[in-house]
């Protein structure tokens, strides 16, 4: 039975026809063992190829067959060497492909710089096949955009998921460091094929535990097993930790004990783990401690940290999602704090910005800090758990809102000054760079709660490879992966899948509203609830509705929050006819009544908006029911009832928002608005 436990790397037969071709192209492997890397990768392609074309390749020294497969480094293999590749441009994680002549046999060569590139080229290679695609003229090379690609796990170490909706956490920290569930090598394998390299094992809200000997032992073990996949680990760190497991007074960073005492730490952990990526860390936000408790800036926090760290190649991923309930609004106060202190940190120090200035939200403008801060490697943040978004059950695709934000012009070099660039390191000249994505992933069969959510997690590496990819190219390839390459199934569902993030905006927060969930648990709606003692855990402190109209004004006659933006960004969401609409009530406080483009009033459109999603969702479900028996009915009937849920919920959405906010506007419903069955 299918359970999706093999996520895209789901080696089913292809059609005879199909792999009768391909089986001419993987006669032969010849691969190396002598290190672990090259050991996995012989063992993946050997157990893709296999599954796939239904006849595993046979091992050889050398290449004596048409259709054999090359795979290894210039320095690994003399007959790669001898083959005088352009290898210059891959780095130490890029691949080459190609179709040549070895031996006087056509051959292909997958090579890279390192073992690890070869890898990467491996699970390229077996992603040709999979999905369908020609393999007998390449000439591919790759190598990714991002240095740091890394997933965050919210994990804490009782086995709690922080906005985990996938079972519990996959760590399995009593059994660490003697049991090394077999789990840890297949999740290091989804990982690898799609280019992570890093993996924070623990929840920001760390506890100071983890950092103890004993768990830096199972952190250690962890590491083992994803070392030959090119995957090190980091450790979420708790600032408070000197005083905690350290026994100092103190941990303000300027102290010379407590920089000792970190710098001994970050010696204990590489001596077990020679690669260890380093510390994420969230300070002196949502009450966690931090520098500031001490009168110093995040500037002096990180960098005591990444003194620490230095000696041995570490970084510091030092979060800016900071606030607090001042009268400031809420989306001003990490640019507030952070951007006086560009130029002050480390060399090792990257700044890990979530992607626009709230929390994650269904559609948010870009943080203004993109491009604020040209001194300072700006790491991107994105959320693959679906906190804001339907959990486990809706079907939300965020590969467009990942595009979106990744698109957007921050203009501060002028046009094209995207947010892909700042990242990528482009833009201002860095090389230190990367991306985070909060994970879904948990100990459910299926890792992610839902076979859809799969392809978060996938969007996820491949745009943290390359931020510049398209999410519908992205999407096609994994539903290819996941399901079938058959065109009847492939075209609908990606569609589906493209449409379905704008359909949640619709019947959650459409026209720039914002964080309307319920407080705390953030499941479902609630604009009313007034039940947090902070105004801004409170979903009216977002939507600013009364009798006269609703959104936050953030135009220089309100918080100004615009002003944070280069001026060319900043003037049309200043200009309430310029903002466009879909960011509206972000930036605006609008009357009821105001007219919008399509002529209709802001009332009526909202909700024409909230009916919209409802009808989407709706259409979703229509399409998933023409898919039936194209895939197995496992995944087919799960699906199946999850859209159910997602459609019940789309209109639960939709009615209270709209009955809440016309007890607010004591508006009428539109002409012929129809009240649900
Ligand atoms: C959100 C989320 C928290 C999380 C926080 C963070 O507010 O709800 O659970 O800890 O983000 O990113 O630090």
């Amino acid at each position: 039975a299918e359970d999706g436990y093999d996520l895209w790397l789901r080696y089913r037969p292809l059609r005879t026809e199909q792999a009768a071709v391909f089986q001419h192209h993987a006669s032969q492997l010849v691969i190396g063992s002598a290190t672990p890397t090259q050991t996995v990768t012989r063992q993946e392609l050997l157990r893709g190829l296999g599954g796939l074309l239904s006849q595993t390749p046979t091992l050889s020294d050398t290449v004596t067959r048409d259709g054999a497969i090359l795979v290894g480094t210039p320095t690994s293999s003399p007959l790669i060497q001898h083959l005088q590749l352009d290898t210059q441009g891959l780095g130490n994680e890029g691949y080459l492909i190609r179709s040549v002549v070895v031996e006087g046999h056509p051959v292909t060569v997958i090579v890279g710089n390192s073992d690890v590139g070869a890898l990467h080229g491996a699970f390229q290679f077996l992603r040709l096949v999979q999905t369908g695609q020609p393999i007998d003229h390449l000439d591919l090379h790759d190598a990714p955009r991002l240095k740091l690609r890394v997933l965050d796990h919210w994990d804490y170490l009782n086995g709690q998921v922080e906005r985990g909706y996938a079972g519990a956490s996959i760590w399995d920290w009593w059994k660490l460091p003697d049991w090394r569930d077999p789990r840890y090598t297949d999740y290091a394998r989804a990982n690898a094929s799609i280019g992570i390299n890093g993996t924070v094992v623990n929840n920001v809200n760390a506890g100071a535990e983890i950092l103890t000997s004993r768990y830096l032992q199972k952190v250690a073990a962890l590491a083992d097993v994803f070392r030959p996949y090119g995957i090190r680990v980091y450790i979420s760190a708790r600032f408070s930790a000197p005083i905690e497991i350290g026994g100092l007074k103190t941990a303000d960073p300027l102290d010379p004990q407590v920089q000792r005492w970190w710098r001994a730490k970050a010696d204990e952990i590489y001596k077990l783990i020679p690669d260890f990526g380093g510390f994420l860390v969230k300070a002196n936000s949502e009450g966690q401690p931090g520098p500031q408790d001490y009168g110093r800036t995040h500037a002096d926090g990180a960098n005591t940290l990444a003194d620490a760290v230095a000696p041995h190649g570490g970084v510091v991923m030092w979060r800016t999602f900071v606030y607090s309930p001042t009268n400031e609004d809420r989306a001003k106060q990490a640019y507030d704090e952070f951007k006086p202190l560009d130029g002050h940190f480390r060399a090792n120090v990257l700044l890990q910005t979530k992607n626009g200035p709230v929390d994650f939200q269904p559609r948010e403008p870009f943080s203004p800090l993109f491009g604020a801060m040209p001194k300072t490697p700006m790491m991107m943040e994105l959320e693959i758990t679906k906190e804001y978004l339907g959990f486990a059950t809706h079907l939300v695709y965020l590969g467009p809102l990942f595009e979106e934000v990744l698109s957007s012009d921050t203009m501060t070099h002028g046009k094209g000054s995207t947010v892909a660039r700042v990242i990528d390191g482009s833009l201002d000249g860095h090389t230190l760079t990367g991306m985070a994505g909060v994970a879904n992933i948990g100990t459910d069969r299926n890792w992610s709660g839902s076979d859809f959510n799969q392809a978060n997690w996938y969007v996820f590496g491949r745009l943290a490879w390359n931020p510049t990819l398209s999410s519908r190219a992205i999407a096609e390839e994994w539903v290819r992966m996941t399901f079938t390459n058959n065109e009847a199934f492939v075209k609908p569902v990606v569609d589906m899948m493209m449409g379905s993030r704008e359909a949640a905006v619709d019947y959650m927060t459409p026209l720039g509203l914002h964080h309307l969930m319920g407080p705390g648990h953030h499941y479902g709606p609630a604009p009313w609830d007034a039940s947090e003692a902070r105004a801004d855990w409170r979903p009216v402190y977002y939507h600013r509705a009364d009798r006269d109209g609703i959104g936050f004004d953030r135009t220089r006659t309100g918080s100004d929050a615009v002003d944070q933006y280069a001026p060319p960004v900043a003037a049309p969401f200043n200009d309430v006819k310029q903002t466009p609409e879909q960011l509206l009530l972000w930036f605006h406080h609008v009357p009821w009544n105001y007219r919008m483009r399509s002529g209709q009033t802001l009332w009526y459109e909202l909700v024409a908006h909230y009916t919209q999603g409802v009808d989407d969702v709706k259409k979703m479900r229509e399409t998933w029911r023409q898919m039936d028996g194209y895939i197995d009915p496992e995944r087919y009937q799960q699906v199946a009832a999850f859209l159910a849920i997602q459609e019940k919920e789309a209109q639960w959405w939709r009615d209270a928002c709209i009955a809440y906010f016309q007890s607010i506007s004591g508006l009428p419903l539109p002409p012929g608005f129809a009240p649900p069955q």
